[in-house]
């Protein structure tokens, strides 16, 4: 990937499909300064693509003004205060999917934690943060839903595209009239259609004055229509709220489809692979859970369960490289480089230097994130990047994973089949896990009953 790389500065750059160079920053010091100057972003054939599924207003794409003002406006939805009462949703969705691989445990099948991660993710995201079911993980053995068909061809789509030739319009044209973008858009609007009625749904419901329990997409419709009111305008029609507000609730839906299933799942890998760690963690879950589901009170007390979701991250930050255009000149290590250059941060090297992580980097290890352990230098871990544009969900995706690790792990420990390959492949989105050999599969782990 690298054209140049000068060793004294850790600078390099390589030459984009434009032609275009775009300076690598590797020292967790100029990453750091990179994430804390500048929040423009460089999407290059992304922004088509995310423009065409989710829609022109979604926070991802905008930039200036725009982004700013939408940014203020989520803030109050995505703030720590809503965790708490997000637990019990997360960790019932967690418990239906311990039920889920039962059968597997008893009769010592693989299954692909990936599939069954991204259902717990729907069913999970959509009951707390909407409380609206789409009940995915508990009809895990009917297969995908309609929601993860459009998100698992979105998945596969990108990189098809992405690697189709340097120039191929199929790269970055979703518009035009043909059968590739009328599938990209018949999958957008799957999604789509479902968040509407679940928008309208709540806008009813408000409308009718019945209780409503504070949740995420509460709070960004009321923060929408707070906005309005500040500005004069009347309150927002259901239409209004659907085009305002709905593209950024499918964006959240996909937001940890992308990320948060695929670090529960190669956390669940890297044990399998270390399974000297699975002691200690249910030492600890046993110890703070007591044999239930997490409570809200114990989320907190679970150190190793984010110690494992912290690691998933470190080694296979589904975020793999950061992409930044500078809104100011910036020095970096002695050099100018001037507003407007492209800049890449990959988060996958970030994490795996030596300077900031020692020699054993490379290797699986939870005492890296334990209380009190050394903290890595700024810059040098940024599966979130950093920032005032850094990720807004990262609460909630920890959330997700702390639940299904407390859950899954109090009633198993897990084996690598001998014929699986575990591999990450680069969608376009994101690192996602995948075995070579077999395409279809995404990580297949045998779940072993605890004695
Ligand atoms: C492990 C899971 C996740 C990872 C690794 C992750 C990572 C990221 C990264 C790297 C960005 C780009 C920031 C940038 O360009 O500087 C981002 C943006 C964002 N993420 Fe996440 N994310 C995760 C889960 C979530 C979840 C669950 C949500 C929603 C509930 C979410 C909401 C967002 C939003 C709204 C943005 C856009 C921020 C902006 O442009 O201002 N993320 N995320």
């Amino acid at each position: 990937m690298i054209d140049r790389r000068d060793p004294a500065t850790g600078l390099g750059y390589y030459v984009g499909f434009d032609g275009n160079a775009v300076v690598i920053v590797l020292n967790p010091e100029h990453v750091d300064a990179v994430l804390e100057s500048t929040v423009v972003h460089m999407l290059h054939g992304l922004r088509p693509a995310s423009v065409a599924f989710f829609g022109q207003k979604v926070l991802f794409v905008l930039e200036g003004g725009e982004w700013q003002e939408l940014r203020q406006l989520m803030r109050p939805a995505f703030t720590r205060d809503m965790i708490p009462g997000m637990v019990g949703d997360t960790a019932a969705k967690a418990g239906v999917w311990a039920d889920v691989l039962a059968p597997y445990a008893d009769s010592g099948t693989p299954i692909d934690m990936v599939l069954a991660a991204s259902m717990y993710h729907l069913s999970s995201v959509s009951l707390a943060s909407f409380h609206h079911d789409l009940g995915c993980i508990e009809r895990f053995e009917d297969g995908p839903n309609a929601i993860n068909r459009a998100f698992e061809f979105m998945l596969t789509e990108l990189p098809r595209r992405a690697f189709a030739g340097e120039g191929t319009p199929l790269q970055c044209d979703f518009e035009s009239e043909n059968e590739d973008n009328r599938r990209w858009r018949e999958a957008a609007s799957t999604v789509r259609d479902e968040i509407s009625a679940i928008v309208a749904a709540r806008h009813a419901a408000v409308a009718h004055g019945d209780s409503v329990p504070p949740d995420i997409m509460g709070a960004m419709l009321g923060s929408y229509a707070d906005a309005r009111k500040q500005q004069g305008l009347a309150p927002p029609s259901v239409e209004e709220l659907v085009a305002d507000v709905g593209d950024n609730l499918v964006e959240m839906l996909f937001a940890g489809y992308n990320t948060v299933v695929n670090v529960i799942a190669n956390g669940l890998f890297f044990l399998a692979r270390e399974p000297k760690w699975f002691k200690p963690l249910q030492e600890e879950i046993d110890a703070v859970c007591g044999g239930r589901v997490p409570t809200a009170a114990d989320v907190p007390k679970l150190d190793l369960c984010r110690s494992l979701f912290m690691e998933s991250l470190r080694l296979a930050p589904p975020a793999a490289v950061l992409g930044r255009q500078l809104s100011e000149d910036l020095q970096l290590g002695g050099v100018m480089l001037p507003k407007g250059t492209e800049i890449c941060l990959p988060a996958f090297a970030a994490h795996l230097n030596e300077a900031a992580w020692g020699l054993s980097a490379p290797a699986f290890d939870l005492r890296r994130f334990a209380k009190g352990a050394p903290q890595p230098p700024a810059g040098a871990f940024i599966p979130f990047s950093g920032g005032r544009r850094a990720c807004m969900g990262q609460h909630f995706a920890e959330l997700e994973a702390v639940c299904a690790f407390a859950v899954l792990l109090q009633q198993y420990t897990f084996k690598v089949p001998d014929d699986y390959n575990w591999s990450l492949i680069f969608t376009g989105f994101g690192y996602r896990p995948l075995d070579p050999a077999n395409a279809c599969v995404g990580l297949r782990l045998i779940p072993v009953g605890r004695a």
